[in-house]
């Protein structure tokens, strides 16, 4: 199979991730814990370790700041619901994927928050936009680093500048950036980052991270055991415990440790030219063929500002899903037809309700793959329209 679905989740793993996973499930895949045996300590080195790569991948204040979840969803629902409390006003963007736009919304509804939603333009935020919506109650400021329909990347730099002069809380979303595109958190004023492990970071699924910053004090999501001190009544007040209950996916985190190690060797922007020098293929065919035929790019297509995902509009009277199908089913590609659990921009970019065929090349893709696809589609469009 062709595998353009990278966004959703990346495939297949770098080699070193699969042989750390197989050597970790054979030799330490005990229940992490500090005072146990010398396996539990060996899984509790892992997560240490695992914390400390974070932090220096990242440039965070400290290694027990990082909090391992489940996966995105996770590490963005502790940081909006440990955080807001009744009459907030928070911001966020029509970008947003449903694990930031439900939480938010379902607390707005409620009447805990007030909620503003800032509108992009071709897939981008400005951060003036965002500077005129903050207001003193304003608690929080939840954005996307890279919009996961478009692969637009936003000027986070700017905007965390913004968001920390006006005192409020800065939640990035680096679920398409953690891993292509640098984040630096000792010169971005970025107050909590949450990502899933499983995309560019190359972990398994069911790992992901918060980073709580100095100025965050989420309340737990969880409260249970820490492999520790289990003399309190309750949890423990120290990072990472504090945010932490129950046994943690130490395989994933030594999966994301191996994913994170090949990152490093690769280097993040190799690997995203990578993927722009493949896409770019995909936006000359629309250019020089496709666009007559029908297709067109969503949002706008700056090289310099993009990561993998790429959504194409197809023409009128074919839908993403029987296209997502028959490239599946007759040509053996995998891409990612639909809404992409990010309707706000879909109904913004008029693609609401059948979305938008999504492709997502990785490292392991190659410009044969891309020119299959590009064939698939011609004949596809030739057969129907
Ligand atoms: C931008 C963005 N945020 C959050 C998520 C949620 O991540 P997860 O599926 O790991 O919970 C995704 C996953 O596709 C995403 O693309």
């Amino acid at each position: 199979m062709i595998y353009l679905d990278n966004a959703a989740t990346s495939f297949p793993k770098p080699e070193p991730v699969y042989q750390a996973l197989d050597r970790f499930a054979r030799t330490a895949l005990a229940n992490p814990g500090r005072a146990g045996h010398r396996m539990a300590v060996q899984a509790e080195g892992t997560l240490d370790q695992g914390r400390h790569l974070l932090n220096q991948f990242f440039r965070g204040e400290a290694p027990q700041r990082w909090i391992f979840t489940l996966n995105g969803t996770d590490a963005l629902n502790l940081a909006i619901k440990g955080l807001v409390q009744p009459g907030d006003h928070v911001v966020t963007s029509d970008l947003e994927h449903n694990s930031v736009s439900r939480p938010l919304r379902a607390l707005e509804r409620a009447g805990v928050i007030t909620l503003t939603r800032l509108e992009s333009e071709a897939g981008y935020l400005d951060p003036a936009a965002v500077a005129k919506a903050l207001r003193p109650e304003t608690r929080l400021v939840v954005l996307t680093h890279a919009a996961n329909v478009l692969g637009t990347v936003q000027p986070i730099e700017a905007i965390a500048r913004i968001v920390r002069q006006a005192d409020s809380l800065l939640l990035v979303d680096a679920a398409q950036t953690a891993g292509v595109v640098p984040i630096d958190l000792k010169t971005t004023p970025i107050d909590l980052l949450a990502f899933p492990g499983h995309k560019a970071l190359y972990a398994p699924t069911g790992v992901g991270a918060l980073y709580v910053g100095p100025r965050a004090r989420p309340r737990p999501w969880r409260e249970g055991g820490t492999g520790g001190d289990s003399s309190s009544e309750v949890q423990p007040e120290e990072y990472p415990y504090f945010l932490e209950g129950g046994t943690p996916n130490v395989l994933g985190v030594a999966g994301l440790i191996a994913g994170i190690d090949w990152v490093n060797e690769q280097g993040q922007e190799t690997l995203r030219r990578h993927e722009i020098a493949l896409l770019t293929r995909v936006v000359d065919w629309v250019e020089a063929e496709g666009a007559a035929i029908g297709w067109r790019i969503a949002g706008r297509w700056d090289p310099e500002t993009h990561v993998a995902p790429l959504s194409l509009v197809p023409p009128e009277g074919l839908s993403p899903s029987d296209l997502g199908g028959i490239l599946d089913s007759s040509f053996d590609i995998a891409v990612r037809p639909g809404l992409h659990c990010a309707p706000y921009i879909h109904r913004r970019l008029g693609t609401f309700p059948d979305g938008t065929i999504r492709l997502s090349p990785g490292p392991f893709n190659t410009p044969d793959h891309i020119d299959a696809l590009l064939k698939a589609l011609t004949e596809i469009t030739a057969g129907v329209v």
